[in-house]
């Protein structure tokens, strides 16, 4: 009996297989390439998008151009292809998001980075199986839907540079695949749902510039994987939870402006792999740990505008990497350490605003001592007896220029990291900071004007000043009494067009120092 059975059932395995050979070799030549009903499919996603110029007849699957592709997995029984990728980036694209790609069953990644598409994510999405969601530098609003939460094949979702306003749902927890969570600068609101502690296997989490409310959460302490942490003016209460240093994946951790109580330098012995730290602006106090000076992976360290204070350390041999430090606003005290004068002076340190006793013997432009010794109010120097000033006009970042009876004096400073630039009597200018997240080679510290400036003095608005950390123009010679303050604000870079250069917003402080003597 038993091999009879057999022999039937390997028959009809074979005819099964023959039917489906044959049939497949039929498909092949009735459509030769992308499947009908995807052309269909792909040409209304190109209408939802506002995309342009497609039609039946193109070869549609095109990987021709990185950020204008549509990407097409042909391996399928006889030669079908199906739509796995779509790349329409920077294209400033003005429609909607496509609820199409729902009739794209293999669609895996979709990046929309960087157009003009407005709306919300479409309900049709939740039974997409997009591993690779980029939507990015849009103008996408509306609450964060919860049937995000239902593509649980998601490993990348990025939502950034949006206007997403609201809680964050918790159903985002259910994208257990989930390897990197981007929602940096929308207008996010509320504490972080709890159900966020089961994504386990996160890697990159990038939270900046938000509304959100609470404390960083203690259920950080579930992400061990994550490499990249950042939550750079996120809304948060401090102090950092001493739970962070759990994470001992982490090569980058950027936290900032944290409101409220603060907190010492958390314990972040057992992170060894550091490369990128920041932590500024979060009302920290206490000393230098001593243990930070023996992170051998560290490149760039942030502990700028806290309350920390005491002496720095006496060596920072075990830090052979480091390329930049901010210690500035802070109240570091004693002489000023001998390593500051007779480190590698490639590496750029900013000590401005502390109150060290002693000043760094070298200057250097990678160095910047500005207001670093406990007197900030700088006697007047011995030239100014000739130079006394009542007046001060300064076109930031721009040529010399007249207007009326106004002259502004031409600002040619380069800037820099952590540059002083101490050698005029007139004026000087101090800038720490340099731009995270761009190719350290375009850093510029001047903008120029991106369109026509149409106002009668355009000359002092054409280039600005840029610096991400503090901006300082100090004035040594002034004579003592009151002084009106006018500062000329234009956007320059920002367009005021249909397209992504026109998206984005800016937020800052002014402060001005009065320094009397
Ligand atoms: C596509 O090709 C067909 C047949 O060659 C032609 O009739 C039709 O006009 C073409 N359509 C477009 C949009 O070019
Ligand atoms: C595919 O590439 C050709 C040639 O570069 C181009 O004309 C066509 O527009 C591309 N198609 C798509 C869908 O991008
Ligand atoms: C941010 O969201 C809040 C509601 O949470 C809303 O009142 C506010 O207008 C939004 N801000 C912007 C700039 O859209
Ligand atoms: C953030 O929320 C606070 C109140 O919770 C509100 O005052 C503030 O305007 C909000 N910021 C933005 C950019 O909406
Ligand atoms: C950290 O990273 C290493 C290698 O990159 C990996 O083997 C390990 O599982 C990760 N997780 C933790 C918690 O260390
Ligand atoms: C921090 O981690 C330790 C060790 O895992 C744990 O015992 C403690 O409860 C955690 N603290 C908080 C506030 O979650
Ligand atoms: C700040 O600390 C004080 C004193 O410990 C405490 O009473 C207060 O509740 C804390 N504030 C916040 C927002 O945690
Ligand atoms: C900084 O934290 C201390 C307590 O650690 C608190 O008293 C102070 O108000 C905080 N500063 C700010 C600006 O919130
Ligand atoms: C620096 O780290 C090494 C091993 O990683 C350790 O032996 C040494 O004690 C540490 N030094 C300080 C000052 O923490
Ligand atoms: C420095 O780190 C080591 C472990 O790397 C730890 O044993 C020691 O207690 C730390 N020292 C301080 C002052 O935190
Ligand atoms: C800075 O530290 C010095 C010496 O400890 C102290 O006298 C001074 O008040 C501190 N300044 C500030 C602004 O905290
Ligand atoms: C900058 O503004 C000036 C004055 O309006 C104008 O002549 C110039 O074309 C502008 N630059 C750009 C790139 O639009």
């Amino acid at each position: 009996m038993a091999p009879d059975i057999l022999r039937v059932t390997s028959t009809s395995l074979m005819l099964m297989l023959l039917t489906f050979c044959m049939g497949a070799i039929n498909l092949e030549a009735q459509v030769a390439g992308l499947a009908n009903d995807e052309v269909e499919a792909l040409l209304e996603v190109a209408a939802q998008l506002g995309k342009k110029g497609w039609n039946p007849n193109m070869t549609l699957c095109n990987e021709t151009d990185a950020d204008n592709k549509v990407f097409c997995d042909c391996s399928f029984p006889g030669g079908v292809c199906h739509v796995v990728g779509i790349y329409l980036k920077g294209q400033d694209l003005d429609g909607s998001l496509p609820k199409a790609i729902q009739k794209l069953p293999h669609l895996k990644q979709l990046d929309l980075w960087a157009n003009y598409l407005s709306g919300n994510i479409p309900p049709e999405w939740a039974v997409t199986k997009l591993e690779f969601l980029s939507i990015g530098v849009n103008r996408l609003s509306g609450k964060i839907p919860s049937y995000l939460g239902k593509i649980t094949t998601l490993r990348y979702l990025s939502i950034e540079n949006n206007m997403f306003s609201g809680t964050v749902p918790p159903e985002l927890g259910d994208l257990v695949n989930l390897e990197s969570l981007i929602l940096n600068a929308n207008n996010l609101s509320g504490e972080l749902p709890l159900a966020l502690a089961n994504l386990i296997g996160l890697k990159t989490l990038r939270l900046s510039r938000n509304n959100f409310t609470g404390r960083i959460p203690e259920f950080i302490q579930s992400w061990k994987q994550l490499n990249a942490l950042e939550i750079e003016a996120g809304g948060f209460t401090g102090p950092i939870p001493s739970n962070i240093s759990l994470l001992t994946n982490l090569t980058e951790l950027r936290i900032s402006n944290l409101l409220g109580n603060g907190s010492e330098i958390p314990n972040l012995d057992p992170i060894a792999g550091i490369k990128y730290l920041m932590l500024s602006n979060c009302n920290l106090s206490g000393n230098f740990p001593e243990n930070l000076t023996n992170k051998s992976q560290l490149k760039i360290l942030d502990l700028s505008f806290n309350r920390l204070n005491g002496p720095l350390p006496h060596s920072f041999k075990g830090l052979p990497l480091v390329q930049k430090m901010y210690l500035t606003w802070n109240n570091f005290t004693g002489p000023m350490p001998e390593w500051i004068d007779t480190r590698d002076s490639r590496n750029s340190i900013d000590l401005s605003y502390n109150s060290f006793t002693s000043e760094p013997k070298k200057l250097a432009d990678t160095l910047n001592p500005f207001k670093s010794t406990w007197d900030w109010n700088y006697p007047k120097p011995v030239e100014c007896l000739n130079a006394e000033r009542y007046s001060m006009h300064i076109n930031c970042g721009g040529p010399a220029a007249t207007i009326g009876k106004t002259t502004y004096e031409a600002d040619k400073e380069a800037g820099g990291a952590t540059k002083y630039a101490s050698t005029r009597l007139d004026w000087q200018k101090s800038t720490t900071g340099h731009f995270w997240d761009i190719d350290s080679s375009t850093d510029s510290y001047i903008a120029q004007n991106m369109s026509i400036l149409n106002m009668s003095n355009s000359v002092l608005y054409t280039e600005a000043s840029l610096t991400p950390l503090s901006l300082t123009y100090y004035i040594p010679c002034l004579v003592n009494g009151n002084y009106r303050v006018k500062l000329h604000f234009a956007e320059i870079v920002m367009r005021d067009n249909r397209s992504y250069y026109s998206l984005g917003r800016r937020v800052f402080d002014v402060y001005i120092q009065v320094s009397i003597n």
